[in-house]
């Protein structure tokens, strides 16, 4: 989609998929002389902020990276400050599910959370379904490899019941089994803080996004980040493997 932003005078295409790694809340922490927790907590601010404004110019579909399948390593007062943040936020998310409009969906393995925090996601989940505003896909205890083979387990399972033949699995089949099925793959893939990797974030669906890394730290990463970034991509050609 096209459109004119008011305060540019370029045509910029809003990405229809944004997918977010936030990063950098420790070191953000750290260079003020403040705990990791610290980070998070602006950084967890900064989502509301961005995940707004995103539903606002038009991004249909946003997935942000709150906490990886490797993250558990951290320090349980850390972990338990993140998981905090996440009550925090799906309390606020119930009561403000029909003013946003957004649609909220859990990617990840929740089987080993906290039974509270995961009956609030089931409840957010189901209550904000029918929300015609953008889908927010949020990214806990998460990890693109287990999504995969997560999947291929699901294909192989129906292949032994005879409800599939192994010469008809597709591309698409893959795509139907995994936690972002039923939506477009993301287009734009942001990740702040200066680092260069996917840290198993999406591998599948990422085939052909275009990736926009930036120095900033996540919790200082504004909506002007945000719009450069959309900037840039609206310049991009994207060919996916063909000629233009
Ligand atoms: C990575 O930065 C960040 C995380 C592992 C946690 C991200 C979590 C939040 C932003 C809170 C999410 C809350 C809601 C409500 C969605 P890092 O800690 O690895 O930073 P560093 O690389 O500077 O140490």
């Amino acid at each position: 989609m096209a459109i004119f932003k008011k305060e540019t005078t370029a045509p910029v295409v809003v990405p229809q998929h944004i997918a977010i790694i936030m990063d950098g809340n420790g070191r953000w922490a750290k260079k003020r002389g403040l705990p990791r927790t610290a980070g998070h907590k602006k950084g967890a601010n900064n989502f509301r902020t961005i995940a707004d404004y995103m539903n606002k110019i038009g991004v249909k579909y946003m997935t942000f990276y709150a906490f990886s399948t490797e993250n558990w390593k951290r320090s349980q007062d850390e972990i338990e400050t993140i998981m905090n943040l996440f009550q925090d936020y799906l309390v606020e998310a119930l009561e403000r599910f029909h003013e946003t409009d957004m649609r909220l969906v859990f990617i990840g393995d929740r089987s080993v959370l906290k039974p509270e925090l995961v009956a609030l996601m089931d409840k957010i989940e189901t209550i904000s379904k029918d929300n015609k505003g953008a889908v927010v896909n949020l990214a806990i205890n998460y990890g693109g490899r287990q999504e995969v083979v997560a999947a291929c387990k699901k294909i192989a399972q129906q292949v032994k019941e005879g409800t599939v033949n192994p010469e008809d699995i597709s591309e698409d089949m893959l795509s139907d089994n995994i936690f972002t099925a039923g939506q477009p793959d993301p287009d734009l893939i942001i990740r702040p803080s200066g680092e260069f990797r996917l840290s198993n974030f999406l591998i599948w669906q990422s085939a052909y996004s275009e990736f926009w890394f930036d120095n900033v730290l996540w919790p200082d990463f504004s909506v002007k980040d945000l719009d450069r970034a959309i900037q840039d991509y609206s310049k991009r050609q994207r060919r996916f493997g063909g000629v233009k």
